[in-house]
């Protein structure tokens, strides 16, 4: 019975703690609009539909870098989401290829400087974005 209680007592904990810490689904989800609304503009100016601004380069940089130390850990088994099953079952390569991401922009952050560099390097980052959705995103 005392087990029982204690039991309890640290169930209900744990609802408290994930209520606070908010649905990993959204929490991610949220992080994944962040790099979508940082990386329009950038993909303009790789088009040539927008002026190079080497500041608005280095903010999607620093925000691939930022979230994708936090995103890795938003994919607690069963919060589905828009994920494929891949993820838990590959979870392996999954979690490499945000790792991947992660050591690209920062090499990228360092190499860009100007324009050129901008285009010599910028595109190989974010080809790991379409990539993952391909095996790890359900497609819509
Ligand atoms: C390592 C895997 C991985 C990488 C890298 C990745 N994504 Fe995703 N992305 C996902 C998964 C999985 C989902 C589905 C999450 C969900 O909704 O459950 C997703 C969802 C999204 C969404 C939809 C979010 C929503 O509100 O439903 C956007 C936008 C997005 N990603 C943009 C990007 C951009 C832009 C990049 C690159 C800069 C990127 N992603 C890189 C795996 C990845």
């Amino acid at each position: 019975m005392r087990r029982l209680v204690i039991a309890t007592a640290f169930a209900a904990l744990a609802v408290t703690g994930a209520l606070a810490q908010g649905d990993p689904v959204d929490q991610r989800e949220a992080l994944f609009k962040e790099w979508g609304r940082a990386t329009r503009p950038v993909g303009d100016m790789l088009k040539g539909d927008a002026a190079f601004d080497l500041a608005k380069v280095q903010a999607a940089l620093d925000l691939y870098v930022k979230n994708a130390k936090v995103l890795p850990g938003l994919f607690p088994p069963g919060a589905t989401g828009n994920a494929q099953p891949a993820v838990w079952s590959r979870n392996d390569e999954f979690k490499a290829l945000f790792a991947k991401f992660e050591q690209d922009a920062t090499a990228a952050r360092a190499a860009i400087t100007d324009e050129a560099s901008f285009k010599a390097n910028f595109p190989g980052v974010v080809r790991t974005c379409g990539t993952c959705h391909e095996t790890f995103r359900v497609k819509k």
